[in-house]
Formats: structure tokens, C-alpha cells, sequence
């Protein structure tokens, strides 16, 4: 694993954004997997910034987003599909058919997570998976478990998650207590794959991730086994490295 260590969130979206760039201007039909969450909104704007600058094209880009909350649909302002539309897909060439993410409205889950395994497959590997982490380890939606879970799956989120995510609604009541995730299987398969954290409240995680036990109790610490892993955070965040 390779750990950037940046000044800040701006220098920390700089950096990802050089390597997301760097792979589409290489292979123009690459495959991205992409993340939501506040960490990587910075990585998106400067990626935007360099479309309109006509830096980059992504008309034949495919992605594959990570996850999305059971029970929201795509009009809804927290659900992941709106985030990516919002955040980065409505200000770039991507081809809208070109994107994935689950669909959380699903009636038939399991069909769905057999669905999105095989956009996986078609579009797959991966060429590079970017990660946001949350407070108690997970990727994804990967919650802390007793097995590294391989594929797309159902998930009850922690009530760390709930706790963490109910900024982003009216109250912690409304956070939806279910998701659908990409496994960490998938996200291990991915030729590289690189994570964006920031802030001193991602210290503690971000040492036990990376620094302790390789235990699906810390679904991230899995990736310091990942060949091609960059772990790239501002100083806050590696503070306790
Ligand atoms: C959510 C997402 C994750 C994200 C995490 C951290 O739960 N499912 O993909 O990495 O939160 O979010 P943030 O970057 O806002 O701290």
C-alpha cells in the first residue's frame, strides 16, 4: 500500500483527481468505480473543472457505483444515484448509460444483486475503485461483519452508519436501515483502487484500518493486502499514522 500525505481536503482532491484523470486519458473506455460521501465530492469538482477545461473525456467512460440505500429512489436529494448525478455525472460527457449504480427500490433484491453482479462482470475488473471510509471501517457499505463479503448484497446498516449519515437528513429517523453494496470481493478485484480521507475524525479509523489486524471486523483493513492500493488522506486524517 502507498499512503499520499496532503496538506488538506483540496490537496487530497487534487491528488485523486490526477489518478482518475491520468486513467481515462490512458484508456478512454475505462471502467471507474466511484463512491459518494463527502471525501471524494472535492475529486469530482476538480474532475469537472478539467472537462470544462477540455482536459478529459469521458464519452466512453463506464462507471460503477458502490452502493445506494434501500428504499430511496433516484429523485430522492440523499439518494446515491441523485449524489452522483448532482455531484459529478450531469457536468461531464459521461454517456447516462454508461453509469450503474443499485437500484434501491427494487422489489426482488435478490434479482437486483444478481443484476448489478453482472454489470460488475461485463464491465469488470474495475480499472481503478475509488473509496470514501466510514467511521467504524466500512467501504462501501460493507459494515463491520464475520466474513469479507464477496458480492453485491443486502445490508443493515450499523448504527454508527445511521448515526454518521443522519446529517445529510431531516433526523436520524429518516436514515434509510438498509443498502445495497458492491462486496468487498469485487472491490478487491479492481486494479487499483484508491481512498480519500480527511479530518481528524477519520484518525482513529484510518490507523486501525491500516495499521492493525486484517479482520472483516475492519472491512477496509482488507485492502492492505490489495496490490495496487494508495491510501491518499490530508494530515489530519493520518495524523495517528
Ligand atoms: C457512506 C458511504 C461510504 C462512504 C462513507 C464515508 O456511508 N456509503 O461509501 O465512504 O459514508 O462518508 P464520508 O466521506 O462523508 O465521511
Amino acid at each position: 500500500m502507498r499512503i499520499i500525505a496532503t496538506e488538506n481536503y483540496d490537496a487530497m482532491s487534487r491528488q485523486a483527481a490526477n489518478i482518475l484523470s491520468a486513467q481515462v486519458i490512458m484508456k478512454p473506455d475505462c471502467t471507474l468505480g466511484l463512491a459518494t460521501g463527502s471525501s471524494p465530492i472535492g475529486t469530482y469538482k476538480v474532475l469537472i473543472e478539467r472537462y470544462e477545461q477540455g482536459d478529459l473525456d469521458f464519452s466512453q467512460v463506464k462507471s460503477i457505483n458502490l452502493d445506494e440505500y434501500v428504499g430511496l429512489s433516484p429523485e430522492h436529494d440523499q439518494s446515491y444515484r441523485y449524489f452522483m448525478q448532482h455531484n459529478l455525472f450531469d457536468h461531464i460527457n459521461i454517456d447516462p448509460a454508461n453509469t450503474n449504480v443499485p437500484n434501491g427500490l427494487a422489489k426482488d433484491v435478490k434479482a437486483e444483486c444478481d443484476r448489478y453482479n453482472k454489470v460488475i462482470e461485463e464491465l469488470g475488473p474495475i480499472d481503478v475503485q475509488v473509496l470514501g471510509l466510514g467511521h467504524d471501517g466500512h467501504i462501501g457499505f460493507n459494515e463491520p461483519a464475520e466474513d469479507f463479503a464477496t458480492l453485491t448484497h443486502l445490508v443493515d446498516l450499523t448504527d454508527v452508519t445511521i448515526e454518521a449519515n443522519a446529517r445529510f437528513f431531516a433526523s436520524a429517523n429518516e436514515v434509510p436501515r438498509q443498502a445495497l453494496t458492491m462486496g468487498i470481493g469485487t472491490i478487491m478485484q479492481a486494479k487499483k483502487v484508491i481512498m480519500v480521507v480527511s479530518g481528524k475524525d477519520k484518525a482513529e479509523i484510518v490507523k486501525k484500518a491500516f495499521t492493525g489486524p486484517v479482520t472483516p471486523e475492519v472491512p477496509a483493513s482488507i485492502l492492505q493486502m490489495h496490490p495496487d492500493f494508495v491510501l491518499i488522506g490530508d494530515q489530519d486524517a493520518l495524523s495517528l499514522l
